[in-house]
């Protein structure tokens, strides 16, 4: 079943999404050559209690940490970790959820650590790009695979490739709520976007090959070639008006 939210569920939504999306804006500040994924665990973690919320992610199916850290060819699920030391020219993607009064926010950016190659520098905008391209689509009447066929349109058309095995999804009371929502595929297919529906859309885009493969961990997602990913997320209501974008953030994380 697909929920559609009241405006006061989208005003509660949009306090959990703009907290995520501070709490991002933060850890971009902070993200540096030397600085540890747990210290951003840490900082976020602070943050998110600080406010009154609950972080979403931590013991979910036993994850172990508030945010996912995932560096390089790591594409999603990165476990924060003490040893795991950024340095200049890796890029890191930095996934938040949070709930704050019975509704959660999701929203994930991927930022440059120091100098980045301008292949990797590229990979980022272009996978942002994408993220932009599928909002824009996001419109009562339309159809769910609008949303991935925006994305990977214009992922391939720069010779980057569209991660299949994860996929966006409805959100609201859970995090994860029908229906899911792929970031490829023919548009006009699968269930009709109505006014209401709230939906994390996550663009996980690969340099090379589609394929991935999950860490001995149970959790860090790698791609097969080892190739650089990045991911880009945000929770977006369908309005009348078009896409909200209820994980908005006032100031800039990182380049944006
Ligand atoms: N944004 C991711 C998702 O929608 C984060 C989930 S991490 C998990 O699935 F640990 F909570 F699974
Ligand atoms: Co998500």
């Amino acid at each position: 079943m697909i929920v559609c939210r009241s405006h006061a569920e989208l005003e509660k939504m949009r306090a959990a999404g703009k907290l995520v999306g501070q709490v991002l804006t933060a850890l971009a500040a902070k993200v540096a050559p030397g600085v540890t994924t747990a210290d951003l665990d840490a900082i976020a973690e602070g943050l998110i209690v600080d406010a009154g919320a609950i972080p979403a992610f931590k013991g979910y199916h036993g994850y172990p940490a508030t945010i996912c850290a995932s560096v390089n060819e790591e594409v999603i699920h990165g476990i924060p970790s003490g040893q795991r030391v950024l340095k200049a020219g890796d890029v890191i993607s930095i996934d938040v959820g949070a709930s704050l009064d019975g509704y959660f926010g999701d929203s994930a950016v991927t930022l440059p650590v120091g100098p980045i190659s301008e292949d990797a520098a590229r990979l980022l905008r272009v996978t942002e790009e994408s993220l932009y391209k599928a909002i824009a689509v996001v419109k009562p009447g339309g159809r769910v695979s609008d949303i991935g066929h925006a994305v990977q349109k214009h992922v391939e058309a720069y010779g980057f490739s569209v991660v299949r095995e994860f996929v966006g999804h409805g959100i609201g009371q859970q995090m994860h709520e029908e229906p899911q929502v792929p970031n490829y595929g023919e548009p006009g297919r699968g269930p009709r976007l109505a006014e209401g529906m709230v939906v994390a859309i996550e663009p996980m885009v690969n340099a090379g090959k589609p394929a991935v493969k999950v860490l001995g961990d149970g959790w860090t997602a790698v791609t097969r070639d080892r190739s650089l990913s990045a991911h880009f997320e945000h929770t977006v209501a369908v309005t009348a008006d078009g896409a909200w974008i209820l994980t908005a953030r006032d100031q800039p994380a990182g380049a944006n």
